[in-house]
C-alpha cells in the first residue's frame, strides 16, 4: 500500500462543489454541468460513466483548471479553490502535481518515446540527465524498455498509449486523469492500459479519475460514479479486482 502524506483536505485528493459549466448556444447558453459535486481519494480508482455529451470530459476539464466553471470550487491538494489562483499558478499546480492521458495519445509526431518524456520531466526542473534516467525508468515500468528510440509513427496505438501513460507517471502525479484512455485500443492493449492505471492508484497512491464508456473497465474500479446531462446520478463503492480479464471487443 502507499504511504503517501497526505495534504490538508485528508483522504481527498479532490473536492468539488457545485460546479456549472454553460456554453453559449445561439442566443442562449446550455449548461452542460449542473452544480456538480465530485471528490476522489488518494490511492482509489475513480471510474467516471456516462453516455456521449453528458459532460464527462468537460467535468475533468474544470477538475483540473483547464476551463474555468461560471459557479463552483475546486478543492484540490493543498490548495483551496484552485480557480481563486491566477492562471499561472494554476498552470503550476497542474504541471506538479497532475498527469493526463487522453484518447488521441497526444505525443508530439517529432520526438522519440524517451524524448517524449523526458520533455515533461525537464519542465518541471530536472536536470537533463536526471530526467533521461527517470523516463527510461517510466518508459521500462510500461514495458516500453525496448522502444526507447521509436517515434510515434513506429509505435502501435497500444504503445502510443503506454507512451503517454509513462509520460504521465514519469512525474509521479498525485492526480492522473484519463479521458476515454482505452477506446482506442483492442482488449489486451486495453487491459495493460487499465492495469497500469489501477497500480498507479494502488502502488502510487495516486488519485485516478479515469473517464469511460467501457462497462467493462469497471471491474478494476473502487468507485464508479455514473453522470447524465450533467448531474451525476449514481456513485457506488466497490471492490475491484486487479487480475480482471478484458474480453475482446
Ligand atoms: N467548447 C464548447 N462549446 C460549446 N459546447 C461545448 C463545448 N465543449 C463541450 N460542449 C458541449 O457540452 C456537452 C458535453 O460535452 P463533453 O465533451 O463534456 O461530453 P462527454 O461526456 O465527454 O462526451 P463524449 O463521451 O462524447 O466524449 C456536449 O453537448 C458538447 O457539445
Ligand atoms: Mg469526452
Amino acid at each position: 500500500m502507499h504511504t503517501r502524506v497526505h495534504g490538508k483536505h485528508g483522504d481527498f485528493a479532490i473536492e468539488a462543489k457545485g460546479l456549472v459549466k454553460r456554453f453559449k448556444s445561439g442566443r442562449g447558453f446550455v449548461e452542460v454541468l449542473k452544480g456538480v459535486d465530485f471528490d476522489a481519494r488518494h490511492g482509489d480508482l475513480t471510474m467516471v460513466m456516462g453516455p456521449s455529451g453528458s459532460g464527462k470530459s468537460t467535468l475533468i476539464a474544470a477538475l483540473s483548471g483547464l476551463l474555468r466553471p461560471e459557479e463552483g470550487r475546486v478543492d484540490a491538494l493543498d490548495v483551496d479553490n484552485l480557480w481563486k489562483l491566477s492562471g499561472g499558478k494554476i498552470d503550476r499546480f497542474r504541471l506538479d502535481n497532475c498527469g493526463f492521458i487522453f484518447q488521441g495519445f497526444n505525443l508530439f509526431p517529432s520526438l522519440t518515446a524517451l524524448q517524449q518524456v523526458e520533455t515533461v520531466l525537464k519542465f518541471q526542473g530536472l536536470t537533463a540527465g536526471q530526467a533521461k534516467k527517470r523516463a527510461a525508468l517510466a518508459l521500462e515500468e510500461v514495458g516500453l524498455g525496448h522502444r526507447l528510440h521509436q517515434r510515434p509513427a513506429a509505435l502501435s496505438g497500444g504503445e502510443k498509449q503506454r507512451v503517454a501513460i509513462a509520460r504521465a507517471l514519469a512525474k509521479d502525479p498525485k492526480i492522473l486523469f484519463a479521458d476515454e484512455p482505452t477506446s482506442a485500443l483492442d482488449g489486451e492493449n486495453g487491459q495493460i492500459v487499465i492495469r497500469l492505471l489501477r497500480r498507479a492508484a494502488t502502488e502510487h497512491g495516486a488519485a485516478v479519475i479515469c473517464v469511460t464508456h467501457d462497462p467493462r473497465l469497471e471491474a478494476w474500479a473502487d468507485r464508479v460514479i455514473h453522470i447524465e446531462d450533467g448531474v451525476i446520478i449514481d456513485d457506488q463503492r466497490r471492490t475491484p479486482n486487479p487480475d480482471a480479464v478484458l474480453a475482446s471487443h
